[in-house]
């Protein structure tokens, strides 16, 4: 009897998810006997609605540099899954049905965190599940990177180096901001690649003050443009914590986002400012070198795990290796940047500001 592998790509895309969808199909044809590889449409939408095609050895053919998902993808948040809304549809009973319909051997679920959380209770509920480490915000509990960071950190990198040109030319102040709501690893990275001289993140509350002195010194040291690397999910000390609240607080003062807050406050300081925003460029497009090869060898291992029927794992790269963690260790948790951690303070040594001294 075949060996039935169910896959779905959850969430926000990133370019590797196709690359991935690849390294686990070519991988499982090749050590696995006879296999059979079921694409879920859409994420977890599929799963629960049933909607799914079985899919041929050539669909998997020439989709290593592809951007985006060959599966489609959609936001299925993990709060509501176990609510049952006005369709009257209990989307875990539906899941594990359609698990059951279409004679699953195991389920690959390819996301990040909110995913992986859903991906940890369909493992609890019974369902043979492997989860593969994707988003671009790199921050995936167990695993030292996921696959679609590297490809976004050039794209946004790139961004930094052409702002850097044309603030150089204007003496103008640049504000980039960056994807990451809640963790800076993006901006963080990019920023020291690009050699930005204030980079602000969600885990470092900065001060307005602080962030203003920094690019006033720069010009009072001669250099009259300077370039602010800022996460999107960055916010000042004295701001709400809570995200819908700061939100509405920025709105009421006129904000569409942090960007603009810290370009009016650096233009008030008398420096001509302007705000880029790469937006969801930063996921689009083929995967770079290192994702394309993360991604083979994630989706390799997944295939290893399938023939070796270890379920309720999800793939992680930890050091130089790739490995396993169990969903339930890490399914809910978030790897964060440390205010401590050792990038940040090489780019402190560099004169970097963080707007937090
Ligand atoms: O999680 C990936 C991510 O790109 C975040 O960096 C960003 O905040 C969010 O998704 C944007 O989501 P959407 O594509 O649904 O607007």
């Amino acid at each position: 009897m075949a060996t039935r592998i169910g896959i779905l790509t959850s969430g926000g895309d990133c370019p590797g998810l196709n690359a991935v969808i690849r390294g686990v199909a070519k991988a499982a044809y090749e050590i696995i006997d006879d296999v059979e590889i079921i694409g879920i449409i859409d994420g977890y939408r599929g799963l629960i609605e049933g909607e799914y095609k079985l899919m041929k050895k050539s669909d998997f053919s020439g989709i290593l540099t592809l951007g985006g998902t060959i599966l489609g993808t959609s936001r299925q948040p993990f709060k509501l899954m176990q609510v049952i809304g006005e369709d009257n549809v209990d989307k875990v009973k539906a899941m594990k049905e359609n698990y059951k319909k279409m004679k699953l051997d195991c389920l690959l679920i390819l996301g990040g965190n909110g995913t992986h959380k859903t991906a940890a209770l369909l493992a609890e509920e019974g369902l043979n599940v492997i989860g593969l480490p994707k988003t671009i915000d790199n921050d995936l509990y167990g695993s030292d990177v996921t696959f679609g960071f590297h490809s976004a950190l050039d794209i946004a990198t790139e961004a930094i180096d052409r702002l850097h040109t044309t603030a150089a030319s204007h003496g103008r102040c640049m504000v980039v901001e960056l994807m990451g709501n809640k963790t800076g690893w993006l901006t963080l990275y990019a920023g020291v690649a690009g050699g930005a001289d204030v980079i602000l993140l969600p885990e470092i509350p900065f001060d307005m003050k602080k962030v203003v002195k920094a690019v006033k010194k720069r010009a009072e040291n001669g250099k009259a443009f300077s370039i602010i690397a800022v996460a999107e999910g960055a916010m000042e000390k004295s701001e709400p914590k809570k995200r819908k609240e700061r939100l509405a607080a920025r709105t009421a003062e006129g904000y569409a986002n942090i960007s603009s807050k810290i370009a009016a406050a650096v233009t008030a300081a008398g420096c001509e400012c302007r705000v880029v925003i790469p937006g969801h460029t930063q996921r689009g497009g083929a995967p770079s070198a290192y994702d394309r090869v993360l991604s083979t060898q994630f989706g390799a291992y997944a295939a290893s795990l399938i023939k070796k029927k270890e379920f309720g794992v999800t793939v992680a790269k930890v050091g130089n290796t790739i490995t396993q963690n169990k969903l339930s260790d890490i399914a809910g948790k978030a790897k964060l940047v440390a205010p401590d951690d050792q990038m940040i303070l090489v780019a402190k040594d560099m004169g970097v500001s963080f707007g937090d001294e």
